[in-house]
């Protein structure tokens, strides 16, 4: 009988239940042993297992957050971290291991595996940042929670012919801006991507005014060169020449914590699934992630030194509409 582990790593993202429910079930499906280690990293080379039956996972598909708690680990990158980790994995008898989490958790993964010892990766994080897959898990959820505040603060801003600033996380990468930007029909987006420059983004909100339209909203990432700090900092440094004021609004954590919709749900639902099938007919080292709209696998190798590039022809689309 194998005995599996499964952790969840890094930032949490909506759907991480629902992948930890899936992978359980799935590999007790096939008389496997399961084990959820609780922090991640961390507690991997703490020794924190927990046995996992098909009742302990019951109740979680609908929550938010991740049953077995999260943690960003440093130790993790350190050659003596991951030696201790691989000691624990065996110390417990584990055959492989379930890594969710998005391109931090994936190195841990990938060391392990280079380590000798198998280990299979699940793509979530809200970022969408990582190579491999087109869309990770808690993204579908963060986007629709960021559309949320952009419409109602769109009311707001009508009702008051102001311009808001919206900041969204996503670290380095634009892409939850870009696509809450687009669908929430924003005057302007900024994104780390393109360098922006405040004055054109002035300049949009100027034009939104002179349209005629009763508000102007800029998404902008928080990995943009002028993030909300230093657009508000920007336009309050130049107010009288601009002529109007700006307040910002940002989302931060609020994205991560809401619960997962139907479309996380049964991507990673169909990741959970995804991996077990890869255990099951011996593959490992490698993230399951959605290609082509199927689900798919890509060496971990390849996944943790590449950079997934963000289609920037939705910027033009996204210009193109703000008129
Ligand atoms: O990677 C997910 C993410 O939410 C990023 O968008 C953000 O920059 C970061 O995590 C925040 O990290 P923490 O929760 O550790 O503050």
């Amino acid at each position: 009988m194998k005995r599996i582990a499964v952790l969840t790593s890094g930032g949490d993202a909506p759907g991480m239940n629902a992948a930890i429910r899936a992978v359980t079930r799935l590999a007790i499906a096939q008389a496997w042993e399961v084990f959820g280690i609780t922090q991640g990293f961390a507690g991997l080379i703490a020794g924190e297992f927990t046995p996992l039956g098909q009742r302990d996972v019951g109740g979680i598909i609908q929550r938010g957050g991740t049953m077995l708690g999260s943690a960003r680990c440093l130790e993790m990158k350190t050659e003596a971290g991951q030696h201790e980790a691989l000691r624990q994995l065996r110390a417990q008898a584990i055959h492989a291991l379930v890594v969710i989490g998005g391109n931090g958790s994936q190195q841990g993964s990938h060391a392990l595996s280079q380590l000798g010892f198998p280990v299979v990766g699940i793509a979530s994080t809200i970022d969408n940042d990582l190579y491999g897959s087109e869309i990770t898990i808690g993204v579908d959820t963060a986007l629709n929670i960021a559309l949320e505040a952009i419409d109602r603060l769109k009311i707001t801003a009508s009702s008051h012919h102001r311009a808001f600033l919206v900041e969204t996380m996503g670290r380095n990468c634009g892409y939850i801006a870009l696509m809450a930007g687009i669908a929430g029909g924003a005057e302007a987006i900024a994104i780390p991507e393109i360098e922006t420059d405040p004055e054109q983004i002035a300049e949009d909100i100027r034009l939104a005014y002179e349209r005629k339209k009763p508000h102007a909203i800029v998404v902008v990432a928080e990995g943009a060169k002028y993030n909300a700090e230093g657009l508000i900092k920007y336009f309050k440094a130049h107010k009288e020449r601009l002529g109007f004021d700006v307040r910002a609004t940002i989302l931060g954590h609020v994205q991560r914590g809401g619960a997962p919709g139907v479309f996380d749900r049964m991507l990673a639902t169909r990741f959970g699934a995804g991996a077990i099938d890869c255990l099951a007919r011996g593959e490992s080292d490698v993230l399951v992630g959605l290609l082509h709209g199927t689900i798919a696998t890509t060496p971990l190798g390849e996944v943790v030194t590449h950079e997934k590039p963000l289609n920037l022809s939705m910027m033009d689309l996204a210009n193109a509409l703000a008129r």
